[in-house]
């Protein structure tokens, strides 16, 4: 190829990755967002049963586009601080986007590794994660290390599928409520609260210590 075709081919080849990346994010927000989520998701009474008091840190792991991200930055008010943890670079760009747009100082976003949320700081007071327990990987290992992130009082709260409804029978991305909790007792943590008003999710709060 001479210089010059081979020029041209590069700029394609950068074109389309370029396009790819920002509409592979744009397709993620929606797959994580869909339509008219807030009816199944209720996101207003799932932040209010965690009683989340003002000035306390959390991180929402796997944040995605921050569905759950900004209204916990909302429930901590000014001075606390909820990390954005994922692991996906384009949605943490995204995500720091949003948070600049929508005068959010309280939301730092942190790119984890798979095998670590790479939380900073002296630990938080509650790890929130939504629809993202059943892509982690070993997960017993994973969130027996994740205790040294949280404080001696805090929290793991645990949504995640649980496998009704067509679109879960055809895109099995979810996880038994028994083997969450199974999983999380050997990690080394209690069940405190087990939530049923969400149809779609299983909603698990678990203790470092025994209530
Ligand atoms: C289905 S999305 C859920 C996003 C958001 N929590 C919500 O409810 O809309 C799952 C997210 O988890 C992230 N993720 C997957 N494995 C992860 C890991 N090991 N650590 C942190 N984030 C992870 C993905 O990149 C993705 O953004």
């Amino acid at each position: 190829m001479t210089d010059g075709k081979s020029r041209i081919f590069l700029s394609v080849v950068f074109f389309l990755l370029a396009t790819c990346s920002v509409c592979c994010t744009n397709l993620k927000r929606f797959a994580y967002e869909g339509f008219w989520r807030d009816r199944w998701q209720h996101p207003g009474q799932a932040i209010r049963v965690l009683e989340i008091q003002t000035g306390q840190h959390i991180a929402d792991l796997g944040s995605g586009s921050g569905y759950f991200t900004f209204r916990l930055a909302d429930a901590v008010g000014p001075n606390g601080k909820v990390y954005a943890v994922d692991v996906d670079q384009g949605m943490n760009k995204y995500m720091e986007k949003q948070a600049r747009k929508r005068g959010y100082p309280n939301i730092e976003v942190i790119l984890a590794q798979h095998h670590d949320p790479l939380i900073p700081g002296d630990g938080v007071d509650l790890i929130f994660t939504c629809n993202t327990y059943h892509h982690i990987k070993d997960r017993v290992a994973y969130f027996s290390q994740t205790r040294r992130c949280l404080k001696p009082s805090g929290r793991i709260a645990i949504m995640d599928f649980n496998g009704k409804g067509w679109f879960q029978k055809i895109l099995p991305h979810f996880t038994a409520s028994e083997v969450i909790k199974k999983e999380m007792e050997s990690a080394g943590y209690h069940l405190q609260h087990e939530f049923n008003f969400l149809p779609r999710q299983h909603f698990l709060v678990f203790s470092l210590g025994k209530e």
